[in-house]
């Protein structure tokens, strides 16, 4: 497997002798100043084993990325039924659109898009009190990655408190067709909360393993469980660049504007990236290229 890491060290170089990083998240004041020119990627075989360049050990902000850990939650909790409240279609829109919300009344059109993920977010709350559903999903990760050291960013999750309106519409939009079954505010303060988990691209590649299907992964997913959310993160993990990414990368992935990236690689290996600058869909610019190479190199694409 040595040539892994070769093909890592490569793809490092050329993406950094780029210089093409694009710019951190500037509607989170607390992401908005990291320096946009960091790359990590690493990379987890069935062995359990990492394989990394970059700072792989500095945690970064998840963000969106939390939104398959909390469906997987979420999922546990309420079973199928979560289906008759979010959708599993591609929305063809930015992660935070309210647009199809009116047509398609209050329905999100899949659980990745910021609607779809609050609506995941309140399903898992149900009535309890926020640190209940935040201390599940801290215990899912830190169980799928096997490594009790992921934590909250409590100052990112204020950050956003104070400067998400457009969540704060979503949510209250969501109220108003009757599919938020908590009050707004609890449901927006659990999700803000999870997207504020930190985690290194070691710990992230890890907890892909049971996405993957890795034999060593912990026993936390049903294998159609895990078909279907890998379906998901193919055609809905980069809302409106999800087409791009199945172009240039073709595996499934699911990306978040503080810069990460869980690509995974069915049956192979989990890799997580990041590189805190993002692209016009608000993707990690240069961790799409470095996914896009490795997977090129590597042979990995499903396709
Ligand atoms: O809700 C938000 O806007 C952020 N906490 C997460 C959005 C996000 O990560 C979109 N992904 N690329």
């Amino acid at each position: 497997m040595s040539n892994i890491l070769d093909t890592l060290k490569h793809i490092s170089e050329e993406i950094t002798n780029e210089a093409d990083w694009g710019q951190p998240a500037q509607y989170i004041p607390e992401l908005a100043e990291i320096d946009p020119a960091q790359l990590a990627i690493s990379v987890c075989t069935a062995d359990g084993k990492t394989h990394s360049t970059g700072q792989s050990d500095k945690p970064f902000s998840i963000q969106s990325v939390s939104k398959v850990f909390s469906l997987i939650a979420a999922l546990g909790r309420t079973g199928d039924q979560l289906w008759t409240r979010v959708g599993c279609e591609p929305s063809g829109t930015s992660f935070d659109s309210i647009v199809l919300l009116e047509s398609e009344r209050g329905q999100p059109r899949n659980p990745f898009v910021n609607a779809g993920a609050i609506v995941t977010t309140d399903a898992l709350l149900s009535g309890r009190e926020p640190k209940m559903a935040l201390a599940e999903i801290l215990g899912l990760i830190r169980a799928m990655a096997e490594d009790d050291d992921i934590h909250i960013n409590a100052e990112v999750a204020k950050s956003e408190q104070r400067t998400g309106e457009r969540n704060k519409a979503l949510a209250h939009y969501l109220a108003s067709y009757g599919n938020l079954l908590n009050p707004p505010d609890l449901t927006l303060g659990t999700y803000f909360h999870q997207c504020a988990i930190e985690m290194t691209t070691v710990q992230l590649a890890r907890a892909g393993r049971a996405l993957a299907g890795l034999d060593g992964a912990p026993n936390i997913l049903p294998a159609l469980r895990a078909r279907r959310l890998n379906a998901l993160m193919m055609t809905c993990g980069h809302y409106d660049g999800s087409g791009d990414f199945a172009f240039k990368v073709g595996l499934p992935g699911k990306s978040g504007v503080g810069g990460g990236l869980l690509v995974i690689v069915p049956g192979r290996v989990s890799i997580a990236i990041w590189s805190p600058g993002l692209n016009k869909y608000g993707n990690s610019k240069a961790g799409t290229r470095a996914a896009a190479r490795l997977s090129r190199s590597m042979g990995w694409s499903v396709f």
